[in-house]
């Protein structure tokens, strides 16, 4: 198929038949692809990504929120080859390999209090599944068997499995697979800018609003009745709906919450954590405590799926118990190969020191996104760390937003295509209000923010005048 160091070399037609008549693609509306042609990616390089035609992109959304040292790290190469040479594959089911206890040393020291305890998957959704598993089997052990629900924001997006699928907000993508599992609730998300709309007496008062969000949560506890209730999961910036961040207050309040209705927070960071936010996790950049985190994808970089829970010595207790088990697991969990690659990841990060570079230089990214709040379609700016949202509007005074119709023409239609033969990887999702979502590499500095603003500029200007 071709030298991979070498794009020319692809036989583009070849690929481009064999992706359409073979290739299933998560989460895409395949039909697309009869009369497009698929983007096939085949190198990177730092932040820069190469497609088969040799065409090179900005990746600003380091890949899918996961390539945070940037591609085409050879340590993180030769650690899995290194790996994979000395012991390729053995199960976590009852036996240990040196990686997958140094890893869970390493996570247990870096993650906030006592979550001391770490259980490893495969990525982002299995964690899930495995915090609310745990959470239900805890609360067994514990002597409140009645405790199996779920609460979790609207519109959050927390993965794709039937468990997983169920804590999801997002009613479109839930729809074709009901009843899903029973006992999810919703509670409102922390969207300031759409305050105005379903919480008008808090809208001008971001304090405020946070406090009644987290109250949300307090009274859903209340309606399903506490003794029912196992654990909120939240993520510390919800990334559907493009970026909202927590008020000041709000996971404080929630933490209160939970204390008082003895229910479980759950830290969902599989975008949030390692670096992302500039901390080495979001609980710890807005300083609370949960008792569970969920985390993957910047864990290994993307050089190899790997995902995790962190888990407090609270939780772990009644499990240390006689024949208490976990009956819960997965072949590939905690990989030797994956846990290799994520610790010469974490050694990058400290030597590179990212995750202070993220904090050092999040407000100089934020700086250049805001500056076109001048365009006439940008109605908000927001986000934390490297992970920030565009919300786009029709009228930025009154907060219009588009209809069902104009959102498919201006995102589908244009957007995601115009942004693309621009040179810019980002996410113009809809799955909330429209947005444009960008989350670089966390090795991306001036330069790179610069050319991010520039193709925005331009591609939102376009937009502008076509719709
Ligand atoms: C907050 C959150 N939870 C869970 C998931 C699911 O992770 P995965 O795709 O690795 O299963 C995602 C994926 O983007 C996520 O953003």
């Amino acid at each position: 198929m071709g030298d991979p160091m070498n794009p020319t070399e692809y036989d583009h037609d070849h690929l481009q038949e064999a992706a359409r008549r073979h290739l299933w693609m998560h989460f895409t509306r395949m039909s697309s692809y009869q009369d497009h042609e698929v983007p096939v990616m085949v190198r990177g390089e730092g932040p820069w990504v190469y497609d088969s035609r040799g065409r090179r992109y900005l990746d600003g959304l380091s890949g899918l929120f996961v390539v945070q040292v940037g591609h085409g790290r050879r340590e993180l190469a030769e650690a899995a080859s290194r790996q994979a040479s000395e012991l390729a594959y053995f199960p976590l089911w009852s036996y240990a390999h040196p990686n997958a206890i140094q890893l869970s040393e390493r996570l247990a020291t870096l993650a906030p209090g006592d979550l001391n305890r770490v259980f490893f998957t495969t990525g982002g959704g299995e964690a899930v599944e495995t915090a609310w598993k745990m959470a239900r089997q805890y609360f067994r052990a514990t002597g409140s068997p009645g405790r199996y629900k779920v609460l979790s924001r609207n519109i959050a997006y927390h993965g794709t499995t039937m468990g997983a699928l169920s804590i999801t907000g997002l009613p479109d993508i839930k729809a074709a697979y009901e009843p899903l599992v029973p006992g999810s609730v919703r509670v409102a998300n922390t969207n300031f800018y759409r305050a105005r709309e379903f919480a008008p007496e808090v809208a001008d008062d971001l304090e405020a609003f946070g406090l009644w969000a987290a109250r949300d949560i307090e009274q859903r506890i209340l309606m399903e009745g506490p003794e029912s209730v196992a654990a909120v999961f939240l993520e510390p910036v919800q990334n559907a709906g493009g970026c909202f961040p927590p008020p000041p207050g709000y996971f404080q309040e929630v933490r209160r919450i939970c204390d008082r209705y003895g229910v479980l927070l759950v830290s969902d960071e599989v975008i949030c954590a390692f670096g992302r936010l500039g901390a080495w996790f979001g609980a710890l950049r807005y300083d609370y405590q949960p008792d569970m985190i969920t985390c993957a994808k910047g864990l290994t970089s993307g050089y190899s799926p790997l995902g995790a829970v962190l888990v407090s010595d609270r939780i772990m207790e009644p499990f240390l118990d006689g024949s208490a088990t976990l009956l819960h697991g997965f072949t590939f969990g905690g990989h030797p190969v994956s846990t290799a690659v994520a610790l010469a990841n974490l050694d990058l990060f400290e030597k590179e020191h990212l995750v202070d570079g993220v904090a050092a230089r999040s407000d100089a990214f934020r700086a250049v996104l805001e500056d076109l709040r001048d365009l006439p379609i940008v109605g908000d700016v927001r986000g934390d760390g490297y992970f920030f949202g565009i919300e786009l509007v029709k009228d930025r005074d009154t907060r219009e937003t588009f209809s069902d119709d104009e959102s498919e023409r201006l995102l589908r239609g244009f957007l995601s295509g115009a942004l693309f033969d621009a040179g810019l990887i980002c996410r113009a999702d809809d799955r909330g209000d429209p947005v444009i979502q960008l989350a670089p590499p966390l090795i991306c500095e001036q330069e790179h923010f610069d050319l991010i603003g520039q193709v925005l500029r331009q591609v939102l200007s376009e937009a502008w005048n076509q719709f």
